[in-house]
């Protein structure tokens, strides 16, 4: 293989690498998306150049130009119409099914090198050993990544039941699944012929469409997020595989990077919803039944409603307001009045800031995003942790959209689906205003005794509508 490709692809790693460091903060996010958008098209670029050089493709020939062209001209439009119709509300269904390609990528070069290289051995058995576990491995990671974040996307789209599929015996059928890929790998690493190895590589990936269907199915919407970042860093393992298979080093380092990356942003979330890893990938969390009975016993609970003018007054008056943000301020894009009422408030001498809790929004950062988006200063935007005791000596605080994050039976609810996970105590504040459209629950599907506190109004309608009444009451 030529120098250039080689080195554009060494300088694209670079870039990749210094593209997650950039993302990893507010300030220089901008500067780390342009690094990536830079060693992407490094890593295209070299890829033409490879090509040229390619037998596979007959050196540059019109076929070979042909299809990399044709590729790259219809995976270009598709992503940017995609792109650009995309609502930052379906941006994880977008990401999911974008691990679904990695993962179907995988899949299908791992047949190609197979069918490709099959008795051409150049290598010795042990070489040829090693890329037989690659194709392997390979397909396997991309075919419970394909099915799994297909079903991660109908869950997140609404097309799939969100509550957890749990089929009886259903650890059982998992692990017998994965002794049965076992056995199939077995088989596939012995020279038995072209037909019976084609075989063992065909039934292992129709076993690993299912498992990554069932193992997702078996998961519940409370904890789709970790779900989202775990299948980041399957198709992350999937890409190094497709990396190994086609000895590229790029794919391996970034297939690593978003690999492991996945797998430490995994923790995290689990971290902040204190939930075990393990527990969440086995699935079963979430279930609606003991959602319908919170429901029940808090019907005779009464709320209280308050209007745009009453939630204006008592901000004049405030000293200390904070505004948790939650996916609804998303659907109804309310971020910028929000901020339009934050300058108005803190040209009037109120101490206003921003809670964010880790899963607020359907993405991680989610929330970090549509702020930075209305311009809000990086400033007044703290972390749950850090905001968390200060809600004691809160005047006012405003959940815009937000639900399962304000959930106060997450701590003392044993019986709550979401108990165990931290929330922003917002209920510890003198007054709550909650805006949202209804009494129903969140993405969770859990009722939340939050709105019932004496404490709290409801401030029903579009959270948008409601923040535009707020702001034109402050300016009277
Ligand atoms: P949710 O608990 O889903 O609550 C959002 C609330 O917004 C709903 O109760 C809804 O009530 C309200 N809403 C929707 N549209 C609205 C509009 N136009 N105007 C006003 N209100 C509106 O959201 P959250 O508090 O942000 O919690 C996040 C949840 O999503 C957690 O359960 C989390 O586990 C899950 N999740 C998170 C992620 C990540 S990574 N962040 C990914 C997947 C899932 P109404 O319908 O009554 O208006």
């Amino acid at each position: 293989m030529g120098t250039v490709p080689q080195v554009a692809w060494l300088i694209a790693a670079v870039c990749f690498i210094l593209s997650l460091g950039g993302l990893s903060r507010h300030e220089s996010a901008r500067r780390g998306n342009f690094l990536g958008i830079v060693g992407m098209m490094l890593a295209i670029g070299a890829a033409f150049w490879q090509a040229t050089e390619s037998e596979l493709l007959g050196g540059l020939s019109q076929n070979g130009l042909f299809v990399l062209v044709g590729a790259l001209v219809a995976g270009g439009i598709v992503g940017g119409f995609l792109a650009v119709r995309v609502a930052m509300t379906g941006m994880p269904q977008l990401v999911a099914i974008l691990h679904s390609f990695v993962g179907l990528a995988a899949v299908l070069v791992g047949f190609s090198v197979f069918l490709h290289g099959h008795g051409s051995s150049d290598g010795t058995h042990g070489v040829q050993l090693i890329h037989d576990i690659e194709i392997f491995l390979g397909v396997f990671i991309g075919g419970l990544t394909f099915t799994g974040s297909v079903v991660a996307w109908g869950k997140l789209d609404g097309k799939i039941n969100s509550r957890p599929l749990l089929i009886p015996g259903r650890h059982a059928i998992n692990v017998g699944m994965l002794l049965v890929c076992l056995l199939l790998g077995v088989w596939f690493l012995q020279p038995t012929g072209f037909a019976s190895e084609l075989a063992a590589l065909l039934i292992m990936l129709l076993i690993s469409f299912v498992f990554g269907a069932h193992l997702v199915m078996a998961i519940g919407g409370a904890d789709m997020p970790v779900v989202v970042s775990m299948l980041n860093s399957y198709s992350g393992w999937a890409a190094a595989a497709t990396g190994f298979m086609l000895s590229n080093d790029l794919l391996i380092i970034t297939g690593a990077l978003v690999g492991s990356s996945g797998a430490i942003l995994s923790y995290i979330m689990c971290h902040a919803m204190n939930r075990s890893f393990l527990s969440v990938i086995l699935g079963g969390f979430g279930t609606g039944a003991t959602a319908a009975v919170a429901g029940v016993e808090r019907g005779e609970l009464v709320h209280t409603a308050t209007t745009a003018d009453e939630v204006a007054e008592a901000l004049k008056n405030a000293k200390e307001v904070v505004v948790v943000p939650g996916y609804g301020m998303a659907v109804a894009q309310a971020q910028h009045p929000i901020r339009e009422i934050t300058e108005l408030l803190q040209a009037n001498g109120t101490r206003t800031r921003f809670a964010i809790h880790p899963v607020a929004g359907r993405l991680p950062g989610h929330m970090n995003v549509l702020l930075a988006e209305a311009r809000l200063p990086y400033d007044l935007v703290l972390e749950m942790e850090e905001i968390n005791e200060d809600f004691p000596d809160t005047d006012v605080v405003l959940v815009v959209g937000a639900n399962d994050i304000v959930n106060p039976g997450a701590l003392d609810d044993p019986a709550s689906p979401i108990y165990g996970m931290p929330v922003l105590e917002a209920w510890k504040a003198k007054e709550v205003v909650v805006f949202k459209r209804s009494m129903g629950s969140g993405y969770s599907g859990v009722d939340n005794p939050l709105f019932y506190n004496e404490n709290t109004d409801m401030l029903f309608g579009d959270a948008k509508k409601s923040s535009d009444e707020i702001l034109q009451a402050l300016r009277r």
